[in-house]
Protein backbone atom coordinates (compact mmCIF):
# COMPACT_ATOMS: atom_id res chain seq x y z
CA UNK A 1 0.00 0.00 0.00
CA UNK A 2 1.14 3.36 -0.96
CA UNK A 3 1.96 5.51 2.49
CA UNK A 4 0.22 8.95 2.51
CA UNK A 5 1.06 11.76 -0.09
CA UNK A 6 4.12 13.76 2.39
CA UNK A 7 2.64 17.33 3.58
CA UNK A 8 3.42 19.58 6.21
CA UNK A 9 6.93 20.09 7.77
CA UNK A 10 9.63 19.33 5.17
CA UNK A 11 13.15 19.67 4.05
CA UNK A 12 13.59 21.42 1.41
CA UNK A 13 15.79 21.47 -1.37
CA UNK A 14 17.11 25.35 -1.27
CA UNK A 15 20.23 25.49 -3.66
CA UNK A 16 23.51 24.10 -5.44
CA UNK A 17 26.75 24.14 -6.41
CA UNK A 18 29.43 22.36 -8.19
CA UNK A 19 32.94 22.35 -8.88
CA UNK A 20 35.23 20.45 -11.81
CA UNK A 21 38.83 20.66 -11.52
CA UNK A 22 40.06 22.55 -14.70
CA UNK A 23 42.12 20.13 -16.56
CA UNK A 24 40.05 18.00 -19.13
CA UNK A 25 41.18 14.75 -20.68
CA UNK A 26 39.82 12.88 -23.89
CA UNK A 27 39.23 9.95 -25.11
CA UNK A 28 41.91 10.28 -27.68
CA UNK A 29 44.26 11.25 -24.87
CA UNK A 30 43.48 8.67 -23.24
CA UNK A 31 43.89 6.64 -26.40
CA UNK A 32 47.63 7.60 -26.36
CA UNK A 33 48.66 5.58 -23.13
CA UNK A 34 46.08 2.39 -22.62
CA UNK A 35 44.62 0.34 -25.97
CA UNK A 36 41.37 1.96 -26.26
CA UNK A 37 39.49 4.54 -28.56
CA UNK A 38 37.55 7.62 -28.39
CA UNK A 39 34.77 5.14 -30.69
CA UNK A 40 35.12 2.22 -28.45
CA UNK A 41 34.49 4.78 -25.18
CA UNK A 42 31.53 6.70 -26.98
CA UNK A 43 29.80 3.69 -27.82
CA UNK A 44 29.91 1.54 -24.51
CA UNK A 45 29.80 4.43 -22.30
CA UNK A 46 28.41 7.88 -24.00
CA UNK A 47 31.79 9.88 -22.25
CA UNK A 48 33.54 11.67 -24.13
CA UNK A 49 36.03 13.52 -21.84
CA UNK A 50 36.33 13.77 -17.97
CA UNK A 51 38.03 16.19 -15.35
CA UNK A 52 40.59 15.26 -13.49
CA UNK A 53 42.69 17.26 -10.41
CA UNK A 54 45.11 18.84 -10.58
CA UNK A 55 48.74 18.03 -8.27
CA UNK A 56 48.07 18.90 -5.07
CA UNK A 57 44.54 19.35 -5.75
CA UNK A 58 42.13 17.14 -3.08
CA UNK A 59 38.65 16.14 -2.67
CA UNK A 60 38.34 18.56 -0.32
CA UNK A 61 39.15 21.44 -2.67
CA UNK A 62 36.30 19.96 -4.71
CA UNK A 63 33.54 19.53 -1.77
CA UNK A 64 34.63 23.30 -0.58
CA UNK A 65 34.20 25.17 -4.24
CA UNK A 66 31.04 23.61 -4.30
CA UNK A 67 29.64 24.09 -0.93
CA UNK A 68 30.60 27.81 -1.34
CA UNK A 69 28.47 28.13 -4.76
CA UNK A 70 25.57 26.49 -2.98
CA UNK A 71 25.34 29.07 -0.15
CA UNK A 72 26.69 31.90 -2.12
CA UNK A 73 23.54 31.51 -4.36
CA UNK A 74 20.91 32.29 -1.71
CA UNK A 75 23.49 34.29 0.48
CA UNK A 76 24.01 32.01 3.11
CA UNK A 77 27.72 31.55 4.91
CA UNK A 78 28.88 28.63 6.80
CA UNK A 79 27.61 29.92 10.24
CA UNK A 80 24.43 29.37 9.26
CA UNK A 81 24.63 25.32 8.31
CA UNK A 82 23.94 22.82 11.36
CA UNK A 83 25.25 19.73 9.37
CA UNK A 84 27.83 19.06 6.68
CA UNK A 85 27.83 15.52 5.39
CA UNK A 86 30.26 14.62 2.44
CA UNK A 87 29.63 11.32 0.29
CA UNK A 88 32.82 10.15 -0.67
CA UNK A 89 35.20 7.24 -1.37
CA UNK A 90 38.34 9.18 -1.76
CA UNK A 91 38.73 11.32 1.09
CA UNK A 92 42.15 13.54 1.90
CA UNK A 93 42.93 11.46 4.26
CA UNK A 94 41.79 7.69 6.23
CA UNK A 95 40.76 10.36 8.95
CA UNK A 96 39.84 12.88 9.98
CA UNK A 97 36.32 13.31 7.35
CA UNK A 98 36.66 15.47 4.97
CA UNK A 99 33.70 16.85 6.20
CA UNK A 100 35.74 18.56 9.31
CA UNK A 101 37.67 19.77 6.91
CA UNK A 102 34.91 21.59 4.80
CA UNK A 103 33.72 22.48 8.30
CA UNK A 104 36.52 24.18 9.43
CA UNK A 105 37.03 26.17 6.51
CA UNK A 106 33.55 27.56 5.93
CA UNK A 107 33.67 28.33 9.72
CA UNK A 108 30.54 26.51 10.21
CA UNK A 109 31.42 26.73 14.08
CA UNK A 110 27.71 25.56 14.51
CA UNK A 111 27.83 22.27 12.31
CA UNK A 112 28.48 18.53 13.03
CA UNK A 113 29.94 16.95 10.04
CA UNK A 114 30.81 13.81 9.08
CA UNK A 115 31.34 11.63 6.01
CA UNK A 116 29.38 8.73 4.36
CA UNK A 117 31.23 6.06 2.10
CA UNK A 118 28.53 4.49 -0.09
CA UNK A 119 30.56 5.09 -3.76
CA UNK A 120 28.35 5.58 -6.52
CA UNK A 121 25.27 5.80 -4.58
CA UNK A 122 27.07 8.10 -1.82
CA UNK A 123 24.91 11.17 -2.81
CA UNK A 124 21.60 8.94 -2.02
CA UNK A 125 22.52 7.96 0.86
CA UNK A 126 24.38 11.17 2.59
CA UNK A 127 20.62 12.82 1.35
CA UNK A 128 18.46 10.03 3.41
CA UNK A 129 20.46 10.37 6.39
CA UNK A 130 20.01 14.51 6.07
CA UNK A 131 16.63 14.42 5.87
CA UNK A 132 16.34 12.62 8.85
CA UNK A 133 18.66 14.14 10.89
CA UNK A 134 16.92 17.24 10.22
CA UNK A 135 13.17 16.27 10.78
CA UNK A 136 14.73 14.42 13.75
CA UNK A 137 15.71 18.40 14.79
CA UNK A 138 19.17 18.23 14.68
CA UNK A 139 19.23 21.93 12.86
CA UNK A 140 17.91 23.87 10.15
CA UNK A 141 20.38 23.61 7.00
CA UNK A 142 22.29 21.27 6.13
CA UNK A 143 24.83 20.91 3.55
CA UNK A 144 25.23 17.58 1.20
CA UNK A 145 28.34 17.20 -0.82
CA UNK A 146 28.99 14.27 -3.23
CA UNK A 147 33.24 14.76 -3.89
CA UNK A 148 35.37 12.66 -5.22
CA UNK A 149 39.19 11.95 -6.95
CA UNK A 150 38.22 8.86 -8.31
CA UNK A 151 41.37 9.45 -10.69
CA UNK A 152 43.81 8.80 -7.35
CA UNK A 153 42.25 5.22 -7.70
CA UNK A 154 42.27 4.17 -10.94
CA UNK A 155 44.90 1.71 -12.70
CA UNK A 156 45.60 4.00 -15.49
CA UNK A 157 47.14 0.29 -16.85
CA UNK A 158 43.78 -0.71 -16.59
CA UNK A 159 41.36 0.13 -20.20
CA UNK A 160 38.26 -1.48 -18.67
CA UNK A 161 38.17 0.75 -15.33
CA UNK A 162 40.50 3.65 -16.20
CA UNK A 163 38.44 5.22 -19.21
CA UNK A 164 34.86 5.34 -17.07
CA UNK A 165 35.98 8.08 -14.10
CA UNK A 166 36.28 12.07 -13.51
CA UNK A 167 36.51 13.71 -10.43
CA UNK A 168 34.51 16.52 -9.23
CA UNK A 169 32.18 17.81 -6.78
CA UNK A 170 28.77 18.72 -5.64
CA UNK A 171 26.70 20.03 -3.01
CA UNK A 172 22.98 20.82 -2.15
CA UNK A 173 21.60 23.01 0.66
CA UNK A 174 18.79 21.85 2.82
CA UNK A 175 16.56 23.86 4.85
CA UNK A 176 14.30 22.54 7.82
CA UNK A 177 10.82 24.18 6.69
CA UNK A 178 8.06 23.98 9.61
CA UNK A 179 4.76 25.16 7.99
CA UNK A 180 2.41 22.49 5.81
CA UNK A 181 4.31 22.53 2.61
CA UNK A 182 4.27 19.72 -0.83
CA UNK A 183 8.05 21.10 -1.48
CA UNK A 184 11.24 19.45 -0.41
CA UNK A 185 12.72 15.83 -0.02
CA UNK A 186 9.13 13.92 -0.80
CA UNK A 187 10.51 10.22 -0.33
CA UNK A 188 13.75 8.42 -0.01
CA UNK A 189 14.67 4.64 -0.23
CA UNK A 190 17.84 2.31 -0.12
CA UNK A 191 19.40 -0.65 -0.41
CA UNK A 192 22.45 -2.71 0.18
CA UNK A 193 23.20 -6.13 -0.55
CA UNK A 194 27.31 -6.96 0.43
CA UNK A 195 27.16 -10.49 -1.30
CA UNK A 196 28.11 -8.98 -4.25
CA UNK A 197 31.65 -7.19 -3.29
CA UNK A 198 33.65 -8.91 -5.60
CA UNK A 199 32.61 -7.62 -8.79
CA UNK A 200 32.98 -3.46 -7.54
CA UNK A 201 35.42 -3.12 -4.96
CA UNK A 202 38.60 -1.42 -4.53
CA UNK A 203 42.30 -4.10 -3.64
CA UNK A 204 43.20 -1.64 -0.90
CA UNK A 205 42.54 -0.01 2.50
CA UNK A 206 43.97 0.28 5.90
CA UNK A 207 43.20 -3.05 7.73
CA UNK A 208 43.63 -5.12 4.34
CA UNK A 209 47.16 -4.44 2.74
CA UNK A 210 47.43 -0.86 3.90
CA UNK A 211 47.79 0.69 0.47
CA UNK A 212 44.78 2.86 -0.84
CA UNK A 213 44.42 0.53 -3.78
CA UNK A 214 42.75 0.90 -6.85
CA UNK A 215 39.43 0.28 -8.42
CA UNK A 216 38.42 -3.32 -9.47
CA UNK A 217 35.37 -3.79 -11.42
CA UNK A 218 33.67 -6.38 -13.55
CA UNK A 219 31.73 -3.85 -15.90
CA UNK A 220 28.86 -6.26 -17.49
CA UNK A 221 28.19 -7.74 -14.32
CA UNK A 222 27.39 -4.45 -12.39
CA UNK A 223 25.97 -3.30 -15.41
CA UNK A 224 23.32 -6.73 -15.15
CA UNK A 225 22.34 -5.19 -11.98
CA UNK A 226 22.12 -1.89 -12.79
CA UNK A 227 19.07 -0.95 -14.95
CA UNK A 228 16.93 -4.31 -12.64
CA UNK A 229 17.59 -2.88 -9.25
CA UNK A 230 17.55 1.21 -10.14
CA UNK A 231 13.94 0.46 -11.87
CA UNK A 232 12.89 -1.46 -8.61
CA UNK A 233 13.97 1.25 -6.32
CA UNK A 234 12.53 3.90 -8.54
CA UNK A 235 9.01 2.19 -8.43
CA UNK A 236 9.75 1.99 -4.38
CA UNK A 237 9.97 5.63 -4.07
CA UNK A 238 7.40 6.38 -6.55
CA UNK A 239 4.96 4.32 -4.22
CA UNK A 240 6.25 5.86 -0.77
CA UNK A 241 5.59 9.23 -2.14
CA UNK A 242 2.40 7.93 -3.81
CA UNK A 243 3.42 9.77 -6.90
CA UNK A 244 3.07 8.63 -10.27
CA UNK A 245 5.61 8.64 -12.62
CA UNK A 246 3.58 11.12 -14.77
CA UNK A 247 4.83 13.42 -12.02
CA UNK A 248 8.02 13.23 -11.94
CA UNK A 249 9.63 16.38 -13.86
CA UNK A 250 13.35 15.36 -14.36
CA UNK A 251 15.13 12.37 -13.79
CA UNK A 252 18.64 13.07 -12.41
CA UNK A 253 20.56 9.76 -12.09
CA UNK A 254 23.59 8.78 -11.46
CA UNK A 255 25.84 9.21 -14.61
CA UNK A 256 28.15 6.31 -14.62
CA UNK A 257 27.27 5.12 -18.57
CA UNK A 258 24.64 6.62 -20.72
CA UNK A 259 23.25 3.04 -21.79
CA UNK A 260 22.19 2.85 -18.43
CA UNK A 261 20.36 5.64 -18.20
CA UNK A 262 18.31 5.03 -21.19
CA UNK A 263 17.45 1.66 -20.00
CA UNK A 264 16.29 3.78 -17.19
CA UNK A 265 14.54 6.27 -19.42
CA UNK A 266 12.93 4.06 -21.29
CA UNK A 267 11.23 1.57 -18.16
CA UNK A 268 10.50 5.03 -16.95
CA UNK A 269 8.37 6.39 -20.62
CA UNK A 270 10.50 9.41 -20.05
CA UNK A 271 10.98 11.44 -23.39
CA UNK A 272 14.38 12.87 -23.91
CA UNK A 273 13.17 16.52 -22.39
CA UNK A 274 12.80 14.94 -19.20
CA UNK A 275 16.17 13.33 -18.02
CA UNK A 276 19.48 15.16 -17.48
CA UNK A 277 22.74 13.21 -18.69
CA UNK A 278 26.20 14.79 -18.07
CA UNK A 279 27.81 11.59 -18.26
CA UNK A 280 29.24 12.82 -22.05
CA UNK A 281 31.08 15.31 -19.80
CA UNK A 282 32.00 14.49 -16.87
CA UNK A 283 32.30 10.90 -16.85
CA UNK A 284 31.38 8.86 -13.49
CA UNK A 285 32.24 11.15 -10.98
CA UNK A 286 30.48 8.23 -8.25
CA UNK A 287 29.16 10.35 -5.36
CA UNK A 288 29.44 13.38 -7.18
CA UNK A 289 27.52 13.23 -10.21
CA UNK A 290 24.04 13.47 -9.36
CA UNK A 291 24.73 16.79 -7.48
CA UNK A 292 27.12 17.93 -10.86
CA UNK A 293 24.15 16.63 -13.13
CA UNK A 294 21.64 18.77 -11.08
CA UNK A 295 23.70 21.74 -10.47
CA UNK A 296 24.11 21.65 -14.31
CA UNK A 297 20.11 21.45 -15.40
CA UNK A 298 19.43 24.12 -12.53
CA UNK A 299 22.62 26.89 -13.91
CA UNK A 300 21.52 26.34 -17.87
CA UNK A 301 17.61 27.18 -16.27
CA UNK A 302 15.88 23.46 -17.13
CA UNK A 303 15.58 22.59 -13.58
CA UNK A 304 13.50 25.63 -11.77
CA UNK A 305 11.76 25.81 -8.11
CA UNK A 306 8.73 23.85 -7.64
CA UNK A 307 9.40 20.64 -10.07
CA UNK A 308 9.80 17.14 -8.85
CA UNK A 309 13.16 15.78 -9.47
CA UNK A 310 13.82 11.65 -9.62
CA UNK A 311 17.51 10.74 -8.48
CA UNK A 312 18.90 7.12 -8.21
CA UNK A 313 21.91 5.65 -7.89
CA UNK A 314 24.23 2.23 -7.64
CA UNK A 315 27.46 1.53 -6.56
CA UNK A 316 29.99 -0.61 -4.98
CA UNK A 317 28.94 -2.79 -1.95
CA UNK A 318 26.36 -3.10 -4.18
CA UNK A 319 24.50 -0.15 -2.82
CA UNK A 320 21.87 1.57 -4.40
CA UNK A 321 19.01 4.19 -3.92
CA UNK A 322 16.86 6.81 -5.05
CA UNK A 323 15.11 10.01 -3.81
CA UNK A 324 12.04 11.90 -4.89
CA UNK A 325 12.66 15.68 -4.40
CA UNK A 326 9.80 18.69 -5.18
CA UNK A 327 13.09 21.62 -5.96
CA UNK A 328 13.39 24.57 -4.24
CA UNK A 329 11.27 26.85 -1.86
CA UNK A 330 7.64 27.21 -1.79
O1 LIG B 1 29.02 3.70 -10.99
C1 LIG B 1 29.23 2.49 -10.36
C2 LIG B 1 28.59 1.42 -11.08
N1 LIG B 1 29.31 1.08 -12.28
C3 LIG B 1 28.67 0.91 -13.40
O2 LIG B 1 27.50 1.15 -13.45
C4 LIG B 1 29.42 0.35 -14.58
C5 LIG B 1 28.55 -0.62 -15.27
N2 LIG B 1 29.20 -1.28 -16.40
C6 LIG B 1 29.44 -0.64 -17.57
O3 LIG B 1 29.18 0.53 -17.72
C7 LIG B 1 29.93 -1.47 -18.73
O4 LIG B 1 29.89 -2.83 -18.37
C8 LIG B 1 31.38 -1.11 -19.17
C9 LIG B 1 31.38 0.22 -19.88
C10 LIG B 1 32.30 -1.08 -17.97
C11 LIG B 1 31.91 -2.14 -20.17
O5 LIG B 1 31.01 -2.31 -21.26
P1 LIG B 1 30.56 -3.76 -21.73
O6 LIG B 1 29.70 -3.57 -22.92
O7 LIG B 1 29.95 -4.44 -20.54
O8 LIG B 1 31.91 -4.42 -22.17
P2 LIG B 1 32.68 -5.71 -21.59
O9 LIG B 1 33.20 -5.43 -20.23
O10 LIG B 1 31.80 -6.92 -21.77
O11 LIG B 1 33.89 -5.81 -22.60
C12 LIG B 1 33.69 -5.99 -24.01
C13 LIG B 1 35.05 -5.99 -24.71
C14 LIG B 1 36.08 -6.89 -24.06
O12 LIG B 1 36.83 -7.48 -25.10
P3 LIG B 1 36.53 -8.98 -25.58
O13 LIG B 1 36.70 -9.84 -24.36
O14 LIG B 1 35.10 -8.96 -26.08
O15 LIG B 1 37.54 -9.19 -26.63
C15 LIG B 1 36.96 -5.95 -23.29
O16 LIG B 1 38.28 -6.43 -23.13
O17 LIG B 1 35.59 -4.66 -24.66
C16 LIG B 1 36.95 -4.74 -24.19
N3 LIG B 1 37.26 -3.49 -23.49
C17 LIG B 1 37.75 -2.41 -24.11
N4 LIG B 1 38.09 -2.18 -25.39
C18 LIG B 1 38.56 -0.96 -25.70
C19 LIG B 1 37.06 -3.20 -22.17
N5 LIG B 1 37.44 -1.93 -21.93
C20 LIG B 1 37.87 -1.42 -23.11
C21 LIG B 1 38.37 -0.16 -23.50
N6 LIG B 1 38.71 0.03 -24.80
N7 LIG B 1 38.52 0.87 -22.63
Amino acid sequence: MPEASKSGAANLMISVGSYLPQRIVTNDELAMSVDTSDEWIRQRTGIAQRHIVAEGEKTSDLARNAAEEALSRVGLSGADIDLIIVATSTPDDTFPSTATKIQHQLGAHNAIAFDVQAVCAGFVYALDVADAMLTAGRGQRALVIGAESFSKILDWQDRSTCVLFGDGAGAVLLERCETETDYGILATKLHADGAHRDILYVDGGPSSNGNVGHVRMEGNKVFRHAVEKLSSVMDEVLDAAAMRVEEVDWLVPHQANIRIIEGMQKKMGLGEDRVVKTVHEHANTSAASIPLALSAAVNDGRIHDGQVLAFEAIGGGLVWGAALVRYGRP
